[in-house]
């Protein structure tokens, strides 16, 4: 074994947190798992894998299951077009592969709703196949253990540290260090200020060694605009109370509250949601620019659901100004709404 795997393997033996999918080598719950964690973290997401493994216990269920339920269930967790490419992909895996989850890379990879990282997450933590996982924490590892100044996000670059992963993995246990190498970056190797003194890769870490860990890892400067195309549903009672959410996780608006909200992919797909929406109004298109996102957004008058989110409050329309709101949804309010919180 290289010295590196022996490390990182010894090192997460020592340090791992106790997490219900690594008890696991069921593809489903490994896929769910993943998902969920794409853009949330570990401890925001845990409760929501419980929820998901108990509501929906196999791939079957989740396919079986109503859009709605899904995304009630993913209420709080944002960027809903994971759950919704969740129902999708639980859908494919019924309907083309009689609800088993392919078992390698090559055939993971293509189903619609899986990527690179999420294939090599499946193929080793439930296959054991020696296949890299290459998310943010790796890219960070290696490239300070490495001290490589080529941006992880240039298409070059990520050839080339996926080429490296997969050269530093160990083949006999590809498993447990692909989860040692992405613990040690979630946990030691943090992204502002590590604390070098206690690591054990520190004698052999060259950007430790140049002091170019604050530099590591490198992105191209340039950032792409994104497009992103929101729904936002005004719920208003009768009694005029309406429903809101505060907006938590990373991402624009943190900790800010708006009206429940759904995103899609694409333009189409938005679209279809409208057409078919059962809705008694739906605003003209919003178009709101960010630094790095531009948002196109509808809002939509909707029967008031029962349910309501752990990050959701139903408040009185009069109290709607207590609350901090993205310039966005005051702009739509004071076109539209202003008139109700006087009544
Ligand atoms: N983040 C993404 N995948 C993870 C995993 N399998 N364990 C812990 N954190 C993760
Ligand atoms: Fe990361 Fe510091 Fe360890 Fe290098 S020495 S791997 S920068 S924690």
């Amino acid at each position: 074994m290289l010295q590196f795997q022996v490390i990182i393997l010894d090192w997460y033996n020592k340090n791992k947190r106790n997490l219900p999918w690594r008890d696991t080598n069921n593809p489903y719950f490994i896929w769910l798992s993943e998902i969920i964690l794409q853009q949330t973290r570990v401890d925001q997401g845990l409760p929501y894998f419980e929820k998901f493994a108990n509501h929906y216990p196999s791939v079957f269920e989740l396919a079986n299951a109503d859009e709605q339920n899904i995304l009630n269930d993913w209420q709080g967790l944002g960027y809903y077009s994971r759950a919704r490419n969740l129902h999708k992909t639980a859908k494919e895996l019924v309907n083309s592969y009689n609800g088993e989850f392919p078992s390698t890379y090559t055939e993971l990879l293509k189903l619609t709703g899986i990527g690179p990282y999420t294939a090599a997450a499946i193929a080793s933590f439930a296959f054991n196949e020696a296949k890299a996982v290459v998310d943010g924490n790796v890219y960070r590892v290696l490239s300070r253990v490495f001290d490589i100044e080529e941006a992880i996000d240039s298409t070059q670059g990520k050839k080339n540290f996926e080429l490296l992963a997969n050269e530093l993995i160990d083949k006999k246990n590809p498993a447990s260090y692909n989860q040692a190498i992405m613990e040690f970056g979630a946990l030691q190797c943090v992204p502002v200020n590590p604390d070098c003194s206690v690591c054990p890769l520190q004698f052999q870490c060259l950007a430790y060694k140049n002091k170019t860990i604050t530099e590591r890892p490198v992105k191209s400067k340039k950032t792409k605009v994104t497009s992103r195309y929101f729904v936002y549903l005004i719920e208003l009672s009768v009694d005029k109370t309406i429903r809101i959410e505060k907006r938590e996780g990373k991402g624009i608006w943190q900790n800010l509250y708006q009206f429940p909200l759904v995103e899609f992919d694409s333009i189409e797909e938005k679209s279809t949601f409208l057409e078919r929406l059962k809705s008694q109004f739906i605003s003209k298109e919003y178009k709101h620019i960010l630094s790095h996102q531009q948002l196109f957004a509808h809002f939509a008058i909707v029967e008031p659901s029962k349910k309501t989110a752990v990050n959701q409050l139903e408040i009185a329309v009069t109290e709607l100004s207590n609350f901090p709101i993205p310039r966005l949804i005051d702009k739509f309010w004071e076109e539209h709404f202003k008139f109700v919180e006087g009544l």
